[in-house]
C-alpha cells in the first residue's frame, strides 16, 4: 500500500498497547512506533540532570536505544516531562511524519488519535482495570528482576494515569471515533484478534 494508512492505538499504562501494536503491525505489514519511548528517552535525560525541553529538541534515534528506558523511575519521569507543552511540540513533527509514511503505520501512545493523527484511518483505545494493569506490569518487572512491590507498581500506575489524564496538553482520552477494547478479561491472543477485527472493519 503506497497511500498512508494510520492505526492509532492509545490507552493508559500497561493496558496492552505495545503488545497489540506489534502484532497488528506484523499482521498488516506496517511500520510501528512506540511513542512512549520518546517521552521515556526525555525522562531519562531529566533524571541525568538535563533540561527536558532542550533534551526533546535534540533527541536522536540512538537515545531511543538507551538502556533502562523501561524502568519504573523512567516511566514516572516520562509522565512528568510529558506535561510540558514545549516537550510535546518538539516531538510532534517526527510522530506526524511517521504516521503518514507510505506503506502504513501503527503508533501507540496517549494522544495519537486525538492530537498526533486525528485523521488516522483506524483508532483503538485499549484499556484494562488498574488492578489488572498493575498485575501485568508487576509480572513483567519481576521477571526482569526489578526490586519493586506489586503495591508500588499499582500506586505508580495510578499516579501516572492521573497525571496523563488531567494534564492541559494532549490529555489521555479516547478520540470520538475510537473503538474501545477493554482487555481486563482477555488473553493476549483475544485482544489482538479484537484489534485486527476492528481495524479490518475500518479498512472495508
Ligand atoms: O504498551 P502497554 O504499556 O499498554 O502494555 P504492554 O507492554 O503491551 O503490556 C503489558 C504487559 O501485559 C505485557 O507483559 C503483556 O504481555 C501483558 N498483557 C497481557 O497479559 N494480556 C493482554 N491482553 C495484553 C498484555
Ligand atoms: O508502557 P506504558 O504504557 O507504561 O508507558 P509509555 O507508553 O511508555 O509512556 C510513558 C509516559 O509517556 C506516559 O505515562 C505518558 O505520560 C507519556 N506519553 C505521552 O504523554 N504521550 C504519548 N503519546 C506516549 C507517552
Amino acid at each position: 500500500m503506497s497511500t498512508p494508512f494510520t492505526i492509532a492505538i492509545d490507552g493508559p499504562a500497561a493496558a496492552g498497547k505495545g503488545t497489540i501494536s506489534k502484532a497488528v503491525a506484523a499482521h498488516f505489514g506496517f511500520a510501528h512506533l512506540d511513542t512512549g519511548l520518546l517521552y521515556r528517552a526525555v525522562g531519562a535525560k531529566l533524571l541525568l540532570g538535563m533540561e527536558p525541553i532542550e533534551a526533546a529538541q535534540r533527541l536522536t534515534a540512538e537515545d531511543l536505544q538507551t538502556y533502562g528506558l523501561r524502568s519504573p523511575e523512567v516511566a514516572q519521569a516520562a509522565s512528568k516531562v510529558a506535561v510540558i507543552a514545549e516537550v510535546r511540540a518538539a516531538l510532534l513533527d517526527f510522530q506526524r511524519s511517521f504516521a503518514r509514511r507510505a506503506g502504513g503505520a501503527v503508533l501507540d501512545g496517549r494522544d495519537i488519535g486525538t492530537v498526533i493523527c486525528p485523521e488516522a484511518e483506524a483508532k483503538l483505545f485499549v484499556t484494562a482495570s488498574a488492578e489488572v494493569r498493575a498485575d501485568r506490569r508487576f509480572a513483567e518487572l519481576s521477571a526482569q528482576g526489578a526490586a519493586i512491590s506489586r503495591a508500588q507498581v499499582l500506586a505508580d500506575v495510578k499516579e501516572r494515569d492521573a497525571r496523563d489524564r488531567n494534564r492541559a496538553e494532549a490529555p489521555l482520552l479516547p478520540a470520538d471515533d475510537a473503538v474501545e477494547i477493554d482487555t481486563s478479561d482477555m488473553s493476549i491472543e483475544a485482544a489482538i484478534a479484537a484489534a485486527i477485527a476492528a481495524i479490518e472493519a475500518r479498512r472495508a
